[in-house]
């Protein structure tokens, strides 16, 4: 009930005036997002890569309706690219490119629009010396995600794509993008969808997420185990050993500022281990997302607005 009303907040424009202004809503937002500004994210990256993290960096920024919007979009990417190659970080930074930031909403051709500012960044990533990674909205867009990946994987065959093991139809997806080179982050999935398409309990996610990744594991591709969960990091590591993978063969990923002491025991064992990285003003909906997932964080930030006011 509170997930469904705080992901319904999370696409309301009232709810984000209100939500922006609150006092202690800054102090928070830190936590999950490196900052507002490129130089910031820069920054953060840097410290993360010293601290033996890779990193895939999100400009933030979702369902926009205005296209010019959707090419400055792009353009923060290739900005955001140069600076990766000028400072070197490229080597081990990467980013993730949500398509309805680029105009998949857009009301005329949004699909072809989409391609053509995701396959800038691409380029302008591929000159980098980096990789990209497709972000994978609610389950109205998957379809139109998916085949804007396969077109630019045509010409990226390194682009990534998300799958989402809560959607009923994402095992078949698995075993669509396990083929060489394929690279693929799973995740559980963080919006809200209905039971037609998307398993609704915990334990038919996980069990979900497990099949998932055992064909991810099997295939041919390079499998990206995004979850905090430590049942499903334990269980990633077991398939992936009971394949033979090597550790530079599949990596570990988790979103910034959640469970950084996990991070840095994965980072020990000698694997890969990514962190997400959002930077950029448009933070509302990543941040309400981020509170729907786990109730103790909209606990922890009603505290801190009942003591400022
Ligand atoms: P689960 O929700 O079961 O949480 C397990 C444990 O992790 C919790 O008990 C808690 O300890 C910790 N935890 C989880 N969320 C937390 C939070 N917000 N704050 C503090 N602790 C928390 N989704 C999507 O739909 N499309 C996408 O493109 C992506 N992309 C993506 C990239 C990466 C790298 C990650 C890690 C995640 C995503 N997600 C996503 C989000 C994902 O779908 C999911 O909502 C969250 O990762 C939470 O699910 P867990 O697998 O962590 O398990």
């Amino acid at each position: 009930m509170l997930r469904t009303t705080l992901l319904a907040a999370s696409r309301s424009p009232r709810s984000r005036a209100i939500v922006q202004q609150l006092p202690p809503t800054r102090a928070l937002v830190q936590r999950f997002v490196a900052g507002e500004r490129l130089d910031e994210a820069v920054a953060v990256t840097d410290e993360l890569v010293g601290a033996g993290r890779r990193i895939t960096l999100d400009h933030l920024g979702e369902d926009t309706r205005d296209a010019a919007q959707a090419a400055d979009t792009a353009a923060a990417y290739e900005q955001l690219l140069a600076a990766l190659k000028e400072t070197g970080l490229a080597e081990r930074a990467e980013v993730s490119v949500k398509l309805s930031a680029v105009g998949q909403f857009l009301p005329q051709d949004g699909g072809k629009v989409a391609l053509d500012n995701a396959r800038r960044i691409c380029e302008a990533a591929a000159d980098a010396g980096t990789t990209v990674t497709l972000d994978m909205e609610d389950h109205t867009t998957t379809d139109s995600t998916l085949d804007i990946a396969r077109e630019l994987r045509a010409d990226f065959p390194w682009l990534g794509v998300v799958l989402q093991a809560y959607l009923r139809r994402t095992e078949a997806d698995c075993a669509d993008f396990s083929g060489p080179g394929s690279r693929v982050r799973l995740c559980k999935g963080a919006y809200q969808e209905p039971a037609s398409v998307a398993y609704q309990g915990k334990h038919e996610v996980d069990r979900s997420y497990v099949r998932c990744l055992k064909v991810l594991m099997a295939g041919e591709g390079y499998p990206m185990i995004a979850s905090h969960d430590p049942r499903m990091i334990r269980i990633g590591g077991q398939i992936a050993e009971w394949e033979g993978r090597k550790h530079d063969s599949f990596e570990y990923q988790m979103l910034y500022g959640i469970r950084p002491e996990e991070q840095q025991r994965i980072v020990e064992t000698g694997a890969t281990m990514r962190v997400y990285l959002p930077y950029g003003g448009e933070w509302y909906g990543y941040f309400m997302r981020r509170l729907a997932e786990r109730p103790a964080n909209l606990a922890f930030f009603l505290r801190a607005l009942a003591t400022r006011s």
